[in-house]
């Protein structure tokens, strides 16, 4: 009979990518997928750590898993529960003293032994954490990947030595590891031959991405994607997260010169404050920011630029915080996503004296969302009335209808019959709210006209 999996995957766009090569890894063992945790012989939760909150869920989780465990126990079901992700590379065995019902614990960089560790798992030798750095073996022993529908994302560079004061991530993830081009490119091609149109390039700082070339010259980012824009079938080409000031001339003009590479960029500015951004061991200040943005705009006028921010950074003032708010109004953000900041252990900034208080925290994070969110309703209502092309990623959750993203991370919904997903068709933009497009088939709407 086969086994099945079962996997909850917290945290940001790098682990939805781990949770898939895991459940591949998985899947070339005879283990399938299901969406019901009560039928599953192996729990999962692949976990984050980047805020108090996300570490938190991740034990309410291991409390639930632990009372599937238990009642399949008493059924005569054996369960397995396993924890990968950045909680485990940071608490290390904590994890498993914390929560009794856990079997193994795997770190990010670690969880290619886990089909390993789940077929050699054995109740009497007991429970294990592997959690060590080696990306480079991580990579090299995984097996090449299938798509799982039309959008695919590809990890290019792990890891981070930027140390920004408030962050986990350098501490989880460890140094910065870029895997090679070869690598890279032979995994885009598995993925456009089994049916990606267009993939994510995923790094924690991915204009880092460096390596040598097949040619055995240096390549950086712009050249990679250069390539990537090559391979058959692969239509779209996006890349996250930038950190400002490491984006090159060349990547800027590549996103003048390659059509395939979409006019979006997710350019993290924490804070519009200079004096917040040193604190936070950023290494740029606000015009450094807004130069950059300018040769992005220069070179694609119609790109759409993304940003995080964190409010409440300790020493943060009324006054730093207005700042924030100016370059919010002055860049016009077409997306963002904003945090309050949570003391991480560990980390420079939580021990910092002047900590925000939670209500005031609070207050910021409210007017600052109200800003963002107003713009992104102005930013989608200027495409009200235009055709753009929509690549067709899932169903609606209206019947009958599809949903699908726009050359600028918008989500679009239409009406149309299924068998147009994974095709890029174009749509006639009909209406517009903050988070969203509705659109219908630009050739029915030309018919109207
Ligand atoms: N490498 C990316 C971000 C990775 S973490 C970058 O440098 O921008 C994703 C986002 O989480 C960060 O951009 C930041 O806004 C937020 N974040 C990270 N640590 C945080 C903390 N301690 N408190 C609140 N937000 C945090
Ligand atoms: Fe964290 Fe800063 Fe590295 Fe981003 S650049 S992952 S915020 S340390
Ligand atoms: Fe979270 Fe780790 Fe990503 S801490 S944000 S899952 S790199």
């Amino acid at each position: 009979m086969t086994k099945k999996v079962f996997m909850n995957t917290m945290g940001c766009q790098m682990n939805v990518y781990d949770s898939t090569r895991m459940l591949d890894a998985l899947a070339a063992l005879g283990w399938t997928e299901t969406q019901t945790p009560e039928e599953a012989d192996l729990l999962m939760v692949n976990t984050c750590y980047i805020r108090e909150k996300a570490a938190d869920k991740v034990f309410s989780c291991l409390g639930r898993f632990q009372e599937i465990k238990q009642a399949r126990a008493r059924k005569g079901q054996d369960t397995l529960i396993a924890v990968a992700g950045c909680v485990v590379q940071a608490l290390g065995d904590a994890v498993l003293k914390k929560a009794h019902s856990v079997d193994i614990a795997v770190g990010p960089q670690s969880y290619h032994k886990l089909p390993e560790l789940v077929t050699r798992f054995n109740r009497k030798t007991g429970r294990k954490t592997v959690a060590e750095f080696t990306s480079v073996e991580k990579f090299d022993t995984l097996a090449p990947p299938v798509s799982h529908g039309c959008t695919a994302f590809l990890a290019i560079q792990e890891g981070c030595d930027n140390f920004c004061s408030y962050c986990v991530v350098p501490y989880t993830r460890g140094c910065e590891y870029s895997r090679s081009a070869q690598a890279v490119l032979d995994e885009a091609r598995a993925l456009a031959d089994t049916g990606a149109k267009e993939i994510m390039l995923l790094g924690q700082n991915v204009d880092c991405w460096h390596g040598a070339g097949p040619d055995g010259k240096p390549w950086h980012l712009a050249r990679l994607i250069e390539r990537l824009a090559e391979i058959d079938g692969l239509q779209r080409i996006r890349y996250t997260t930038s950190y400002p000031v490491d984006i090159t001339d060349d990547m800027i003009a590549a996103h003048r010169d390659i059509p395939k590479l979409m006019p979006y960029i997710h350019l993290p500015i924490q804070s519009g404050s200079d004096a917040v951004l040193k604190a936070m061991n950023r290494r740029y200040n606000v015009s450094q920011y807004l130069a950059v943005v300018d040769k992005l705009r220069t070179a694609r006028p119609d790109i759409a630029v993304s940003s995080d921010f964190i409010v409440g950074f300790p020493g943060e003032t009324d006054a730093d915080f207005e700042q924030t708010l100016a370059v919010v109004d002055q860049v016009r953000y077409a997306q963002s996503y904003s945090f309050k900041y949570s003391p991480r252990p560990g980390t420079p900034a939580s021990l910092m004296k002047n900590q925000v208080p939670e209500a005031v925290k609070a207050e910021r994070l409210c007017v600052l969302q109200t800003k963002l969110l107003a713009l992104q309703k102005a930013y989608n209502l200027r495409f009200v009335g235009q055709t753009l092309p929509v690549l067709l990623t899932e169903h609606g959750k209206e019947k009958g209808q599809l949903n699908g993203y726009s050359p600028y991370l918008q989500n679009v919904h239409v009406c149309l019959p299924e068998n147009r997903l994974g095709d890029i068709v174009d749509l006639h933009i009909t209406g517009a709210t903050a988070s969203s497009l509705s659109a219908e088939p630009a050739s029915l709407s030309s018919k109207r006209n």
